[in-house]
């Protein structure tokens, strides 16, 4: 009999700009995973971010975004934008919206029958399904460090459920 394949897990985050929230969740997560011992290699897990738009395809993280990974030893200023493609929905094992209306739009574009799970990224957190990562864009330093602590706290989650 074949052996089973099993898929690794791969983790798309989204959020509208792909600048701001979805690239602080990319990192958190991938921050989380090594020190959890899930990464870096690439049969262990995998992850990337994406917005819904398309303002800001090929962009770095905005400056803010850059900050507050840095505070916490993570350097994302490699990172680049792109938009979210129905292609994602056959790569990632879970896509994960960082708000209700990055969620209603990636259900308008997912092609019948995705295998791909797809939820809020708080509903990850107990206590918090359902509600949205605050999007800091026209916020401050202040509202970004907010960020942090939301997408961070989901990161451990989400490392803890890939683990079991
Ligand atoms: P993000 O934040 O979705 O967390 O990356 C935003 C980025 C850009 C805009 C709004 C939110 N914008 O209006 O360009």
């Amino acid at each position: 009999m074949a052996a089973a394949v099993i898929t690794p897990p791969s983790v798309l985050f989204v959020c509208l700009g792909n600048i701001c929230r979805s690239p602080l969740a990319e990192a958190a997560f991938r921050h989380r995973a090594a020190i959890a011992g899930l990464a870096p290699s690439p049969a262990a897990v995998s992850a990337d971010s994406a917005g819904t738009g398309d303002w800001h395809i090929g962009h770095p993280p905005d400056p803010r975004a850059i900050a507050e990974a840095a505070r916490h030893g993570i350097d994302i200023a490699g990172y680049r934008g792109r938009q979210v493609a129905r292609t994602d929905f056959a790569r990632f094992t879970h896509i994960l919206a960082l708000d209700a209306q990055n969620l209603a739009d990636l259900r308008a574009i997912a092609p019948g029958g995705t295998p791909a799970s797809l939820a809020l990224l708080l509903d990850l957190v107990p206590g918090m399904a359902g509600q949205p990562v605050a999007d800091p864009y026209w916020g401050d330093a202040a509202d970004f460090a907010r960020t942090w602590e939301q997408v961070d706290t989901a990161a451990q989650a989400l490392v803890e459920m890939l683990r079991s």
